[in-house]
């Protein structure tokens, strides 16, 4: 993982890393392989956002909110995209080859980070 999107919080830099193990595997896949590595993509996706989200309710984190209702568009999107993946093909490769990682990096620099720092100021991680 590049340094700027590591958080120094272990478990979330780990759901991080593991995320983008398995992009990095849909895109090099065979044909066959990338219906079902996107659909591990998306659980890992929820159990990883159900991390978060846990973390948020147990320590009544501030913006709480704006933090869920992105998780709740990524992962419609992610939904999405694997829908029509299973009818044309051409559409879920963009998504996966020129969008994801685009997406997932603004999410850890734009709203992760901020629940990374309000972890740090109370010494919780
Ligand atoms: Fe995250
Ligand atoms: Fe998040």
């Amino acid at each position: 993982m590049h340094d700027d999107l590591c958080l120094n919080i272990g478990v979330m830099d780990e759901k991080h890393e593991e995320f983008l193990e398995i992009l990095s595997n849909i895109k090099r896949c065979e044909q066959e392989l990338f219906l079902p590595l996107f659909e591990v993509m998306i659980h890992h996706t929820k159990e990883h956002f159900a991390y978060e989200e846990n973390i948020m309710h147990a320590y009544n984190f501030y913006d709480k909110k704006v933090h869920l209702d992105e998780h709740e568009n990524m992962l419609a999107e992610m939904n999405y995209f694997y829908e029509k993946a299973k009818k044309s093909p051409a559409f879920g490769k963009s998504y996966i080859n020129e969008y994801a990682y685009e997406k997932f990096k603004r999410h850890i620099l734009n709203v992760d980070s901020q629940l990374a720092m309000f972890l740090k100021e109370r010494s919780i991680a």
